[in-house]
């Protein structure tokens, strides 16, 4: 199983950052257990750099842009240079400042080109009763599948993320049918594109809740964000799951 901590901004001190990730260097020994810390970008400059654990580091997001005069961003160039081998792209939270399927696409593109794997969020804001939700998702995964080649493709870790559940509480993330019938979907959609990806699965994902969403759902492991950031929730999960 995949465990991706998305730590947000909820982390600030170098202090904290350091104990998590002390926490997390345990739990990767574990059989079975892959885990990913996704930082703030300081902060994964500060773990990064000399990391010989099991542990890996993602970016929470990249620039778009290949580097010059563009103050304030952070290019893939970067984050591959301080250690991080992901970068979580497409995060609702990064969508809902404006980020369009044409610039995740082109920082997907910049991920793979410097030999990161794109941890790729996807994820409807509401369910309608006619199921345009699935239409919704089909075209968030074809905005950035449709445009790359084969060996590209398979690289992708795909993580859907439905908007109405993330940031609550685990009696509020999807019922565990309909997160297999879900992860049963965008199989097919990414069959269209004849690849075959790992999926994950992110929105209120706690210690108490993990074990329903992984039995039986097909899901490849989790995205997390709340929980991650809390040493002992962060353990628990992980070790309701291996
Ligand atoms: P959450 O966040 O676990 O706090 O719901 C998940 C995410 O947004 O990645």
């Amino acid at each position: 199983m995949i465990f991706v901590g998305n730590w947000k901004a909820y982390i600030e001190s170098p202090q904290k950052a350091k104990a998590l990730f002390a926490s997390a260097k345990r739990l990767a020994g574990r059989k079975g257990v892959r885990i990913i810390l996704a930082p703030s970008a300081p902060h994964v400059g500060l773990l990064a750099p000399g990391n010989r654990s099991k542990v890996s580091f993602a970016l929470q997001d990249i620039s778009n842009s290949t580097g010059g005069a563009e103050t304030g961003e952070v290019t893939a160039a970067a984050a591959f240079g301080i250690g991080a081998r992901y970068v979580i792209l497409g995060h609702s939270e990064r969508r809902a400042r404006g980020e369009s399927d044409q610039i995740i696409f082109s920082k997907v593109q910049h991920t793979l080109a410097h030999g990161m794997t794109p941890v790729l969020c996807i994820g409807e804001r509401e369910r309608d009763s006619d199921a345009q939700y699935l239409q919704f998702i089909r075209a968030q995964l074809a905005a950035v599948f449709s445009g790359l080649t084969p060996q590209e493709r398979i690289k992708i870790i795909v993580a859907y993320e439905p908007i109405w559940a993330i940031g609550l509480h685990a009696s509020d993330a999807i019922a565990p049918g309909d997160l297999a019938e879900m992860i049963l979907y965008i199989r097919k959609v990414l069959g269209d594109y004849m690849s075959s990806n790992q999926i994950l699965y992110g929105g209120s994902v706690e210690p108490g809740n993990v074990r329903m969403l992984a039995a039986g759902s097909g899901v490849d492991g989790f995205l997390i964000g709340h929980a991650s950031v809390d040493v002992q929730n962060f353990t628990a999960l992980v070790k309701a799951v291996s």
